[in-house]
């Protein structure tokens, strides 16, 4: 296994390297889908993807394809989630967000942009598969997986349940689902996609599944507890959103007081689910204490 960084680096490095050659007609979208990906962000979902590869013993070349189009994905749906008719930011990695620097129009089109490319990437590699039936039903189960998870039984459906929350009786009942599906479908994808690309069974799957649904669901409990009281300079985006926004998040359903209890208890289940690998985990529950505590 290799440390956080140097997965991180190794995607920065190939970052763009799957999107595929654009017409020079098209060169504004390009333009624009890279501002979004180079402009920063932690990388947290698709050094998960290589992690858990790695972890069952997989090839983190053939799986960084898939981190990548991970990347692409959350990358999109931060563009999107930024726009004016969604939760109108203009900072977002600490830079202008994409529509304040190339305009709605072009700022849709990257989100889109940057979703296609994701399927045509992974589509792309479960073809260059086809010699070999028992890799590429690895291949087609990953994609399957991350293209489910990103749609809308999941982070689409998500995100559908917060612009809604807005207007609606906000209820703890619908806090955790939107919790579940915008943020932990996006953290629990890459694991189990990384885990399917190496060949892992059903008893690893399961055992991961709830480390990474238990580590995405507190990832959105701290990130609405930052919002509250984070420091924009370190977070990069604008503090006070969701109050202003009138949003329905943990803090503003539970206080802030039960939202840290609520980030500890889960961080301490993530870590639980994983008690068996004994050492072996230390990477993905030192992750977890890691991101307990981030402050960005
Ligand atoms: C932000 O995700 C969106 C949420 C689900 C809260 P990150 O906090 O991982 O954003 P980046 O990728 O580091 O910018
Ligand atoms: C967005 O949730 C989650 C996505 C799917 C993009 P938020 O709206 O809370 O994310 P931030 O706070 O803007 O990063
Ligand atoms: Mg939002
Ligand atoms: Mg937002
Ligand atoms: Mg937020």
């Amino acid at each position: 296994m290799l440390s956080f960084d140097e997965y991180r680096s190794l995607i920065n490095e190939h970052l763009t390297d799957f999107i595929p050659e654009t017409d020079s007609k098209a060169a504004v979208l390009r333009e624009s889908m890279e501002y979004s990906l180079r402009v920063g962000g932690k990388r947290l979902r698709p050094v998960l993807l290589l992690a858990s590869c790695d972890f069952a013993g997989g090839d983190i070349m053939q799986a960084l394809p898939y981190a990548c189009s991970l990347e692409y994905i959350h990358t999109y749906s931060l563009i999107h989630d930024d726009l004016p008719a969604m939760d109108d930011d203009d900072l977002r990695r600490g830079k202008p967000t994409n529509h304040t620097v190339y305009g709605e129009d072009i700022a849709i089109l990257a989100g889109d942009g940057l979703l296609n490319t994701a399927a045509e990437v992974m589509t792309g590699e479960v073809v260059r598969h086809a010699g070999e039936p028992e890799i590429m039903a690895r291949h087609a189960r990953a994609a399957h997986e991350i293209m489910s998870r990103a749609g809308i039984r999941g982070m689409i459906g998500g995100q559908t349940a917060d612009v809604k929350g807005e207007y609606m009786e906000a209820s703890a009942d619908l806090v955790r689902y939107i919790e579940l599906h915008k943020t932990a479908d996006l953290i629990t994808a890459p694991v189990r996609a990384g885990l399917m690309l190496a060949g892992a069974d059903d008893s690893m799957l399961n055992d991961f599944t709830s480390y990474a649904l238990n580590t995405g669901v507190a990832f959105q409990v701290l990130d609405d507890i930052l919002d509250f009281e984070g420091d924009e300079e370190l977070i990069g985006k604008k503090v006070g959103k969701d109050q202003d926004l009138g949003k329905c998040n943990y803090v503003c359903v539970h206080g802030l007081d039960a939202a840290k209890q609520e980030l500890h208890s889960l961080t301490g289940e993530a870590k639980r689910s994983l008690e068996k690998y004994g050492n072996d985990a230390v990477f993905f529950t030192s992750l977890a204490d890691q991101l307990e505590i981030r402050k960005y």
